[in-house]
Parts: C-alpha cells; structure tokens; sequence
C-alpha cells in the first residue's frame, strides 16, 4: 500500500511535467498511461495483490490518479488544434507586425487630379454620368444626328440588346445632362472613361478617359474660354510655354478651336513627342452650339457657353515618360507602384 502510493505520486509528478508539442505526443501520453497495455491499466491490475483491510483506500487512490491522468490527457489535446501544433505557446506577441504593402495612385488618376484641381481653384464643381449611354445624350443632342458624318469621328461600341444604347464615346455627354437639369448657370468639370472601337496599340485604346469642361451663363464669350485655358495651361506646363488655338470642326461648338501647347519635352525646338512639330495638341474647345443649347431647354439668345475636352492619358504619358498606353490597364504592380503625387 505504501508503495503503492510512493509510486501514484511519482507518477503523477513525471505527468504534470509531461508537454505535447503536436499530435503525436498527445497520442503517445495516451498510450502511455490511459492504452489497455498503460499504465492506469497495470496499476488497477496491482489491486489484486492489495490486502483487503486497504483496499477501499487503494481503490480511492487509484480512481483519483485515473482522474488526474484523464484531465491532462484532455489539457493536452486542447492545446493542438485539428492535430495541428499549436501556436497558443508558440507566438511571440513581442515581434514587431508585419508590415503591409501600402498602394499607390493610378498615372490616369494622378493626372485626372491634377487636372480637376485646376479647374476647382477657378470655381468649377465635379460632375458625373453614365458609361452606358442613349444615342440622344451621346449624339443626338449634341448637334449629331442620325447619319450625321462627324459620328465618324469617333468608332462606337454599340449594345447589342438595344440599338439606341451605346458606351460613350466621349465625356460630351455629361454637358448634356447637365443642362438638362435646367439650374444656371453651369460651371462643371466632367472627368471620365470613354471608349472607341479602335485597335489596341501601343498609341490608342479601346478605352481611355477625358476631361470635359461646361460653362454656361449671360455673356459667356470665346475670351473667357481662352483666359480660362490660358490659367489651365500656365497651371499644368508652367508659366514659359506657349499656347496657339487653331481653328476645328466640332458638331457641338460652333466657333471650335483645337489647343496646341508648346512642346514641353524640346521646348519648341522639334522631337519625336510633337514630330518635330514644336507643338503637342492638347484639348478641343469652342463655344457651344446654339442648337446644343435649344436641345437642352436653354434660351441661345440669352445664354452662351464654353466647352473643352481633354484626354487624359496623353498628358500622363508625356508627364511619366510613359510610351505603350496598354500599360495603364494591364495592371501590373511593378509598373504601378512608379508613381507617386501629392494628389
Ligand atoms: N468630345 C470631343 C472628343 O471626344 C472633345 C471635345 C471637343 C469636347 C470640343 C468639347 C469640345 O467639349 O468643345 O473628341
């Protein structure tokens, strides 16, 4: 009996120290001491040697040190979850975190930013409108209709379920919608993607985005559009480069102009950006067409306005050094983590 118990508590010490770091060493303490061949096992089997006066006590101490075998075989298990070794004991909680990847700012948006707040700091609010649009905002009351040759000018994907529905080919549309909400005057800037059934190339896409400007009010004349552009200009190129307007065709504006800027990459002197022109196209503008006007629920005969659109991913390229426009869209993270702004 007295061994007996020397032996329990022996037992019971070599137990409490016993750590399992992974699944195996839990089913090796199971075998070990709770298996038909373990030791709880081989202790009951001694009861028979017991003297019979100690057996009641023996008996006691044995359902006891089962008791204390079965809890830390249940501790164990607990510790490694789904026989995984646990990480309960093994994380550092000390360890500095890892750090994540922080992003950057797409070139496109960068650009578009940069030429948005431009416009802003002259009292020009954002506007917004759909991709998916109808022939009438695309076209129709922009001074194009059907079978008007200008739609030429510009490939169109058209939607297959309903003809009248097409992705816009400009951000022309939003002028539209804008007027149509027949608050004035109109002040708006409309950022924006756009997208033309062209081939993919390194030059043009099948998608891209523009910048529209819309202003309407009482006397608005061809002077406040080019000090308006003449601001933009000195903003974005700095205050040395040159502007010159030529004369263009636009069904909605009427005078239209395109505007050129002096080259920004030779100065003027001829490269292979403005082929060896000494000038880089940068936007189309004019005053918006009467019938524009009338179309939207404007009087012409009271109110005039100004229009301008812009490409966006020219300017970045030019900016970034950027030659194939396929890499804004190919979403590569070694090509867009290059560029950083403050805006
Ligand atoms: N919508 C024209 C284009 O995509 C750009 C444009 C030209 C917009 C003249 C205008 C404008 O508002 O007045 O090519």
């Amino acid at each position: 009996m007295e061994n007996l118990l020397n032996n329990i508590n022996e037992y019971k010490n070599e137990i409490a120290e016993f750590v399992a770091t992974d699944a195996n060493a839990v089913e090796e303490f199971r075998i070990k001491y709770l298996g038909t061949k373990g030791l709880v096992k081989t202790i009951m089997g001694e009861m028979k040697n017991v003297a019979p006066e100690n057996k009641k006590e023996a008996g006691q101490l044995l359902n006891e040190f089962k008791v204390f075998v079965e809890t830390k075989f249940e501790e164990l298990k607990g510790s490694t979850v789904n026989g995984q070794e646990s990480t309960a004991n093994t994380i550092d909680l000390s360890l500095p975190g890892d750090t994540l990847p922080i992003g950057s700012r797409h070139p496109v948006v960068l650009m578009r930013n940069r030429i948005v707040s431009i416009f802003q700091r002259l009292g020009f609010a954002v506007a917004d409108g759909p991709e998916i649009e109808d022939d009438w905002h695309n076209f129709g009351a922009l001074n194009l209709p059907a079978h008007h040759p200008a739609r030429d000018m510009q490939d169109t994907f058209y939607i297959q379920q309903n003809p009248d529905w097409v992705l816009r080919t400009h951000t022309s549309n939003v002028q539209i919608r804008e007027m149509e909400k027949g608050k004035l005057p109109i002040r708006v800037v409309i950022p924006g993607r756009v997208y033309r059934n062209e081939t993919v190339s390194a030059r043009s896409h099948c998608f891209f985005h523009q910048v529209e400007g819309l202003y309407i009010d009482e006397n608005v004349s061809f002077a406040d559009l080019k000090q308006t552009l003449y601001f933009f200009v000195k903003e974005m190129y700095g205050k040395d480069v040159k502007v010159r307007f030529r004369p263009s065709y636009f069904p909605f504006t009427e005078p239209s102009a395109e505007m050129d800027v002096s080259c920004f990459i030779c100065g003027g002197s001829g490269c292979n950006i403005c082929k060896k022109t000494g000038w880089v196209e940068i936007l189309g503008c004019g005053m918006v067409h009467p019938n524009v006007l009338t179309n939207c629920g404007i009087d012409p005969n009271k109110y005039t306005g100004f229009a301008f659109g812009m490409g966006i991913e020219r300017p970045a390229m030019l900016k970034y050094g950027i030659n194939d426009i396929r890499l804004f869209s190919e979403n590569d993270v070694r090509f867009l983590k290059q560029f950083t702004s403050a805006i």
